[in-house]
């Protein structure tokens, strides 16, 4: 049965798209039918992030004002089999659809796909709305400062008001000096957590060269491996990046974790 996951944060530039291009591949590579749907209408990056920015024809917003069939307007990636992409319109902004006009589009995706992930935009405006709508669930990634920890607070509320109860999180950019422990974190939050993804150097590299994070042979990389794995219900264990022996030995040397996607 098909799975709907949306990426969300609150917060701008957490790296939503970078974990969408990440899991889509891992889940692609994995063997499951995969469509990532960049639902940030105006601020498209997903094409980038995957290399195939200069292939695109037509986006979302064509398909729901009906200019083209959704066949047409889904992307092959060609160097990863299973791995599709619907973009976002460029030229317009999140008002020009609405978050039943989404869900008719996650419907219809549902027959054709494994994983339907959604990039939802930064914000809780319109954009969040038409990307959260209609899911089965949601990742929220944030990164170890309070700001974008009250963001992800604040959106998991959001989420749970609509009814979204599974709900996980993915801490990126764990650098040795952090604004807030990974333990706080992680407590705040009171979710299952799909993984800690290091600072990595070679992100701005990966964005360059139109590969996903996960493609690459960096920790970043392995991190998402992992991720993908314990979305598909695998226990793998965790590792914190940067961690301290302290830290490792109060919590059991990192403790396993199946966190069902
Ligand atoms: N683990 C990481 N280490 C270093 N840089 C990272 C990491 N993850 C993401 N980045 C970088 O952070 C920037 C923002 O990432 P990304 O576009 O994925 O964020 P976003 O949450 O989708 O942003 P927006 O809210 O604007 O859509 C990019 O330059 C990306 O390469
Ligand atoms: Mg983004």
């Amino acid at each position: 049965m098909s799975k709907s996951i949306v990426i969300t944060s609150g917060k701008g530039g957490v790296g939503k798209s970078t974990t969408a291009a990440s899991i889509g591949c891992g889940l692609a590579g994995a063997g499951y039918k995969t469509v990532i749907l960049d639902m940030d209408i105006g601020l498209r990056s997903l094409d980038m992030l995957l290399g195939i920015e200069s292939n695109l024809i037509y986006d979302i917003v064509d398909v729901i004002e009906g200019t083209v069939g959704l066949d047409d307007a889904l992307f092959k990636v060609d160097r990863r089999e299973n791995l599709f992409l619907l973009p976002a319109s460029q030229s317009t902004d999140a008002s020009a659809v609405s978050p039943y006009d989404v869900s008719a589009v996650i419907s219809a995706l549902r027959d054709r796909f494994d994983y339907i992930l959604i990039d939802c935009p930064a914000g809780i405006g319109r954009g969040f709305r038409n990307a959260t709508h209609d899911v089965d669930s949601a990742i929220i990634v944030l990164t170890p400062d309070t700001v974008s920890l009250r963001g992800a607070e604040r959106v998991k509320d959001l989420l749970k008001m609509d009814g979204i109860s599974d709900v996980s999180i993915i801490l990126n950019r764990v650098a040795r000096e952090k604004g807030v422990s990974t333990d706080e974190c992680v407590n705040r939050m009171a979710c299952p957590v799909l993984g800690f993804v290091p600072e990595d150097p070679h992100a701005s590299k990966c964005l360059a060269k139109g590969i996903s994070v996960l493609e690459s042979e960096t920790d970043s990389g392995d991190a998402f491996e992992r991720i993908v794995r314990r979305l598909l219900g695998e226990t793998v264990r965790y590792r914190i990046p940067f961690d301290t022996l302290i830290h490792k030995f109060k919590t059991h040397f990192g403790k396993e974790s199946a966190c069902k996607g």
